[in-house]
């Protein structure tokens, strides 16, 4: 069994959750593959179902009805292996207050049943930068600290897969760019990593691969050097002395004029600036005034998102 290719494989997911006479649709024929070894981030507005899935996996969420396996093992079939495979670090940072970062490790080891010789809570905290606090009480830790004592946590059973969901909301940025590096790190290690989050910028940093996820629903799920490709879109305005009738060389550029501005959209890789300008030159088109502006990662998440 050990020998799979992908560490998460979901098929036809379906959730809904029943509020009160509200009928809430939390994930809807929802399917994912995650690659061994990979980091893969699953992308999404708030709402989206992010949590719901992670949940699932956890054996938190009951799903009603389709397919999902954990590094070849059918969660339906075999619960409790499945969940041994994987360390899910929760969206909240709940950590109990009066133990000290050692205590919960070797807690946390018990309640795994793993026998002290084969314990790593040395090597965990090492790893996690946070020997120098192995004895301080819980709630005298940084936020950093405490994010990190959590995937320390999440580690104890040496699972084959890390989940982390949204594990930098709420956070400071120099916290966020350690805790990236720390994921980074275990997954270096050989552990492969999934993670959940709202943040664009999180998923261009970290990740080899992302799905993205609204309203319950997949809608775009590859390699993260696929998807910034998306993102070479640029917009181009000038401020004409007159209007003037669009040339039908522009037309390809989905342009349009109103009000003397002209504006056009073209690919940078294909095209650039001084081939539009020659066109405007050889149609007697006189302008005053260029502005220019690339389309961001958040353009194209909603572009994505509002597309569905
Ligand atoms: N236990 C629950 N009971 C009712 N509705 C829920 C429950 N958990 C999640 N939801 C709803 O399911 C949808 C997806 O939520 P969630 O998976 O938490 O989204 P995300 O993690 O992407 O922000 C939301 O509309 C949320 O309100
Ligand atoms: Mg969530």
């Amino acid at each position: 069994m050990s020998d799979y290719k992908y560490s998460i494989h979901a098929e036809n997911v379906n959730k809904i959750f029943f509020k009160k006479t509200e009928k809430i649709k939390a994930l809807i024929d929802f399917d994912i593959k995650i690659k061994k070894g990979s980091i893969h981030g699953l992308l999404g507005p708030n709402g989206a179902g992010k949590s719901t899935f992670i949940n699932i996996l956890g054996g938190l969420v009951k799903k009603n009805n389709g397919r999902v396996s954990i590094c070849g093992i059918d969660i339906d079939k075999n619960a409790k292996l499945s969940k041994f495979k994987i360390g899910i670090v929760p969206q909240e940072l709940n950590i109990d207050p009066f133990f000290t970062p050692a205590e919960l490790l070797e807690l946390q080891a018990g309640l795994y049943g793993i026998p002290k010789k084969q314990r790593r809570t040395e090597e965990i905290l090492h790893n996690l930068k946070l020997t120098n606090q192995r004895n301080a009480y819980a709630r005298t830790l940084s936020g950093g600290m405490r994010r990190r004592l959590l995937i320390a946590k999440a580690l104890v059973h040496s699972p084959e897969m890390l989940i982390l969901d949204e594990p930098t909301a709420g956070v400071d940025i120099d916290i966020r760019s350690s805790v990236w590096k720390y994921i980074r790190k275990i997954n270096q290690l050989g552990t492969t990593i999934c993670l959940t989050t709202h943040y664009l910028e999180e998923a261009e940093n970290l990740c080899d691969t992302i799905s993205i996820i609204n309203y319950g629903k997949k809608i775009k799920e590859d390699t993260k050097e696929n998807l910034l490709k998306l993102i070479s879109n640029k917009t181009v305005t000038f401020s004409l002395d007159k209007d003037y009738n669009i040339p039908a060389e522009l037309k390809i550029f989905s342009s349009n004029i109103n009000n003397k501005i002209l504006s056009l959209n073209y690919d940078k890789k294909e095209t650039n600036l001084k081939t539009i300008i020659d066109i405007l030159n050889r149609n007697q088109i006189n302008f005053n005034e260029i502005n220019t502006y690339e389309s961001d990662l958040e353009d194209v998440f909603l572009k994505l998102i509002n597309n569905d």
